[in-house]
This record gives C-alpha cells, sequence and structure tokens, in this order.
C-alpha cells in the first residue's frame, strides 16, 4: 500500500459499467513487491467480511521512476447506494481499511460534482476538494487537465493524490476523496501532452492510473489519439504499462443512476468530423434512450467566450449530433472560469447559433443543449476581468464568472435537475433548474 513513502488509496469505475451488479472496482498503488492482495467488503454495520475477487495488478516500469503496480479489484454484491466498508489485504493481513458507498440504481436520485484543470496543488485546489467533500456527491467527473503539467507520474504524486488523500478534510490541505468517491474523467490537453517518451518515459500516466470503461471507439495510435515516439524499449515500457487502456480509453461512456454519459476526447489530434467517430457517439447516445439525463463530458469547450483558448472550440461541431439525440448538458474545462450558455441550438455550416433566452435559470424545459465551461478547479483563473465586461461575451454566453475558483454541484432524480455553481469560499454563484415535465 506504500508507494514514495505515501499510501496511495484510489478508486474508479469497472470496466463493464453497466448491467444489475452495480459494479465499481477499487484501485490502489503499491511497491512492486509484496502481496498477493485481496479485497473485501461488508455492508455498513454487519460483522462478517466478504472476499471479492483476487485482485489483478499492472506493472508500471517506465524509465526514472521506481517500478510499481496498480492493483485493482471488483466490488460486487452491494446493495445499490449502501454503505459498506472495504479492506486491502496484504498476504492476509489487512493494511488498509476505509468506507464508501456502493453505486446508486436508476431509481435512487443522485449527486455529483464536475470541475477541471485542477491538479497544480495550489490552495484553490485544495479549496475544491473541501468544498466538494462538503457537498456529499456520489461521483466525481474532472473534465481533464486532471495534473500539471505534463501527465506525469511525479506530478500525479504531488498535484492530485496528496490533495484528493489528504487525511483529513480542510480547505489548507483538501479531503480524502479518491478512498471513498467513485472518480471519472476525460482527458484534457496536459494529460496527454507528452509524446516523446525518451523526453519524458514517464508521460501520458492517464493510461495507467485511471481504469475506466473501454467500450469507446478502438482508437488508431496518432490519428484518433496522442502518439508515442521514442526509443523501442521507453515505447514499450509505456505500453505494457497501459495495456488495453491505450489508446481506447480516451473516448467511453458510462450510466449513473438514471444519467448517461458520454466521455469524449476533445484534443485537437481527434478529429470528430470524421464520420467513423461521430457514429460512435449517435449509436452511444442511442443506447441511452431511457435515461432520464445525457451528459456528456470533454475538456476542450466548443462554446467560450473567455479570450484565454479562444480559437480552440473545435469542438462545435458536434454540436447537432448532441441536439439531435437529446443531450442535457455539456461539461467541460480547459477554460479556468466558469461560463454557462443560453441553452442553444448551433448550426456548424452557417455558424449560427438559435438561442433560448426565455429559459433564464428555470425551472422550465429548455429549448437546446446548455453548455458549461467549469475549468476553475485549481490552476490560475483566466481572464478575471472579463468578468464584468459583458460586452467582451459572445452572444451565446449568459453567465461568465472569471474571479473565483468553483465547481459544478448536480442533484438529478428522474424529473429534475438542479444544477449550482460553488465557489471555493462554499458560495454560490449561479444555479439554474432542469425540469422535463
Ligand atoms: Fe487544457
Amino acid at each position: 500500500m506504500r508507494l514514495g513513502g505515501r499510501t496511495i488509496p484510489g478508486r474508479t469505475l469497472y470496466p463493464t459499467w453497466t448491467g444489475p451488479h452495480l459494479r465499481t472496482r477499487h484501485l490502489w498503488h503499491t511497491a512492486d513487491t509484496g502481496g498477493p492482495f485481496e479485497l473485501r467488503v461488508r455492508a455498513a454495520g454487519k460483522k462478517k467480511w466478504r472476499g471479492t475477487a483476487q485482485a489483478e495488478s499492472r506493472r508500471i516500469a517506465v524509465s526514472g521512476v521506481e517500478p510499481h503496480r496498480v492493483w485493482s479489484a471488483p466490488v460486487t454484491g452491494l446493495r445499490a447506494g449502501s454503505e459498506f466498508e472495504y479492506q486491502v489485504l496484504s498476504a492476509g493481513t489487512p493494511v488498509f481499511t476505509a468506507t464508501s458507498q456502493a453505486r446508486k440504481s436508476a431509481s435512487q436520485p443522485h449527486r455529483f460534482v464536475v470541475f477541471g484543470d485542477c491538479g497544480q496543488n495550489s490552495p484553490e485546489q485544495k479549496q475544491i476538494a473541501y468544498q466538494t467533500h462538503l457537498a456529499k456527491p456520489d461521483f466525481i467527473f474532472l473534465t481533464g487537465d486532471l495534473v500539471y503539467s505534463r501527465g506525469r507520474i511525479p506530478e500525479y504524486r504531488e498535484r492530485y493524490f496528496p490533495v484528493y488523500s489528504a487525511p483529513e478534510a480542510s480547505a489548507a490541505a483538501g479531503a480524502p476523496l479518491l478512498k471513498s468517491v467513485l472518480f471519472a474523467g476525460a482527458p484534457g490537453n496536459h494529460d496527454i501532452a507528452e509524446t516523446d517518451f525518451d523526453k519524458y518515459p514517464d508521460g501520458q500516466a492517464y493510461y495507467y492510473y485511471w481504469k475506466q470503461p473501454l467500450n469507446g471507439p478502438l482508437g488508431e495510435p496518432g490519428k484518433l489519439t496522442s502518439k508515442t515516439q521514442g526509443s523501442e524499449a521507453n515505447v514499450k515500457a509505456f505500453r505494457d504499462a497501459a495495456g488495453s487502456h491505450y489508446p481506447r480509453m480516451a473516448n467511453f461512456s458510462f450510466d449513473y443512476g438514471n444519467a448517461h454519459w458520454t466521455v469524449i476526447d476533445g484534443n485537437r489530434y481527434a478529429d470528430w468530423t470524421d464520420p467513423a467517430l461521430a457514429d460512435w457517439i449517435i449509436k452511444d447516445l442511442r443506447s441511452a434512450s431511457k435515461a432520464a439525463w445525457r451528459f456528456v463530458g470533454f475538456h476542450q469547450p466548443g462554446f467560450n467566450s473567455s479570450k484565454a483558448h479562444f480559437a480552440e472550440q473545435h469542438m462545435r461541431v458536434l454540436a447537432p449530433i448532441f441536439e439531435a439525440h437529446g443531450v442535457d448538458v455539456v461539461f467541460t474545462g480547459h477554460v479556468h472560469n466558469y461560463q454557462r450558455s443560453y441553452p442553444m441550438k448551433y448550426d456548424p455550416a452557417t455558424k449560427k447559433a438559435t438561442l433560448d433566452r426565455k429559459f433564464e435559470k428555470g425551472p422550465g424545459r429548455p429549448n437546446g443543449v446548455i453548455y458549461l465551461v467549469t475549468g476553475a478547479g485549481g490552476a490560475r483563473l483566466y481572464n478575471p476581468e472579463q468578468q464584468d465586461a459583458m460586452d467582451t461575451w459572445q452572444e451565446f454566453t449568459q453567465v461568465f464568472i472569471s474571479k473565483i475558483h468553483s465547481f459544478t454541484v448536480v442533484d438529478a432524480d428522474n424529473a429534475k435537475l438542479t444544477i449550482r455553481q460553488i465557489g471555493a469560499d462554499g458560495k454560490e454563484v449561479d444555479n439554474f433548474v432542469i425540469t422535463k415535465r
């Protein structure tokens, strides 16, 4: 359970993300030796532990970093939404104990938190982690740029794990979220930035430190996803560590409660005008026709009023697909502030946006898709001067908060979606309510 002198428990989605078992998978890091490891669980208040399947591990042996392992084991057989305790055992001895919550079913209301651009080890990242802890989400979705600035192992160890695995929750340190709360995340440009493995053999750690569903398009390295280059040995070390995650884990989808999530790679090399890729999104959204809510998450926003990254709005090409298949909200980051669009429809051919200015903040049924930029999770804020300068906003922008770090809290039940944007000080800076009936 120890790595670099620290205990780093973690948890993320199990690859078979759907079905009746509501399975999740726990992850933890260890040195290269030790074990074998097992995971056991018991429902809150119960005495009897129940073993799960034997844990499996992935060996990370990239140049320049002490070889270590990422272990994982599935958690099954728990009542949806119930509290439970779990232990990791090494050679039969418990080495880590924590509590968590089983995934909720479609009939249970749920709450999730969204933010991005976070892994900076900044005071504001820790404040957001602490406020997230106070919000008690069922899961957390990160919109990319998970760690700065090169997606490398030491950056995870200095700027990500300590903040989200802080021993105690506090605004000064962060919060112990990873051991108890489900995380999912999209790859940002900083997460996949290092493609030259001779320069940074531990680049693109996203592909072995995260475990997410492998149900996206298969992908071809260098076309759909990030490139790998360098000596045969360094590229092989990366590919051995990443296994089947690379390149496929750049895009995936999952269900949580009554909502369906489609997570896509917004980085420039991914050409979403390619019909083969766009068809995957269409099929995925069609498959979710029974979900009460459809969310899409990726890094680079298609609709952004900030002067920062203004030229990178290539993802708006997907707007007609989102509209045709009933996407409710698109969550993005990349731009380090908060922006809410009017409910809108957009035609990439004519570049015309049709805005629903009557929705205001609901409650009601918006006519179009609402696009959120929620990239104020820890990195330096962009364009604070634009918050009060409405004449600098694009016509599709309804709310623009760039003077304070913030995160998004969403409460979903079958008929209503309540969305609040909360500042690093815990005060609400925006809210709106979508109803379907
Ligand atoms: Fe970014």
